[in-house]
């Protein structure tokens, strides 16, 4: 597998790539890889011959006192996980080669609706940093196909959106969310838990399935959405967390539940010691 830091380099290895008829693959990551996103490069494989994976820790999406400087950077055990999982290229670009200019003067790309609730403003700005370097990325690389994680589901919903709105030829491949034995979802983040936390953290999931489980179990309209989020809540912050949002929605309005909705979607964030976990659950009733 080569990394690649050029932009140039890379697509000129795309082209030949291209020439030879392979059906190219993208799957954009922050690094710090885990079997999550092991998973991805494996779905990747499934659909396309030729794998490109990219890590960035994308500056344009954190906010002021998010963690841009201490997000975990582990480049030489990732290429050794993207070695073993038989990736063909790497794109490991600098800042200062995605963003000339700073990120001031960056064009933007800005999907409107889809990321005004949930993490949209729990992080202002964080999805117009997603879709603009999403944008970017797929712009260099080209790929037929790119994929992403079902885990950050506003965030998938979101880059759907700008695809099918900005007429982007590729196509978007959703992963099933990657879960330890107790059900916590991966991610890179995890590993700021604390040894207490970490058995903690493993609730969040295990309240959000209950959730979908009271909701699919009470005869109509016996409980409400707002009913279920907010015992969802208190469940949560009884057991330690900061809940940012337990939200009940249409999965793919990402409002409110009405009439015409048949999949929903429980989206949740809360963090235990500022470490901010996010997990999904959608489901058809
Ligand atoms: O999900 C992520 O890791 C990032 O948001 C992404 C899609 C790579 C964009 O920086």
């Amino acid at each position: 597998m080569q990394t690649f830091n050029s932009t140039a380099q890379l697509q000129s290895a795309l082209q030949d790539a291209r020439q030879a008829g392979k059906r190219i693959g993208f799957v954009p990551t922050m690094g710090n890889l885990h079997e999550g996103h092991i998973s991805l490069v494996k779905l990747a494989q499934q659909h396309c011959d030729f794998v490109v994976v990219s890590i960035f820790v994308n500056p344009l999406q954190f906010g002021a006192n998010e963690d841009l400087s201490t997000y975990p950077r582990t480049l030489t055990a990732d290429q050794e996980k993207l070695v073993a999982q038989k990736a063909d290229a790497l794109f490991f670009p600098s800042a200062e080669s995605i963003y000339p200019n700073g990120l001031d003067q960056q064009t933007t790309v800005s999907v409107p609706e889809l990321t005004l609730a949930h993490c949209g403003s729990a992080r202002p700005g964080h999805f117009d940093g997603v879709t603009t370097i999403v944008n970017k990325l797929l712009n260099i690389v080209q790929a037929d196909v790119a994929v992403f994680g079902q885990k950050d589901f506003q965030q998938l919903a979101v880059i759907r959106k700008m695809v099918k709105d900005l007429c982007m030829p590729v196509e978007i491949i959703g992963a099933a969310t990657a879960r330890a034995e107790d059900g916590l979802a991966l991610s890179s983040r995890n590993q700021y838990l604390n040894k207490a936390d970490r058995q903690t953290a493993a609730k969040l999931s295990q309240v959000i399935f209950q959730a979908q489980q009271s909701m699919l179990k009470a005869p109509s309209k016996s409980l409400t959405t707002s009913q279920s989020e907010d015992e969802a809540k208190q469940q949560l912050i009884a057991l330690g967390f900061d809940v940012d949002y337990f939200n009940i929605v249409d999965a793919h309005t990402l409002s409110r539940i009405n009439k015409a909705t048949s999949e929903i979607v429980i989206l949740a964030a809360a963090s235990l010691n500022s470490t901010r976990l996010i997990d999904n659950l959608s489901f058809f009733r």
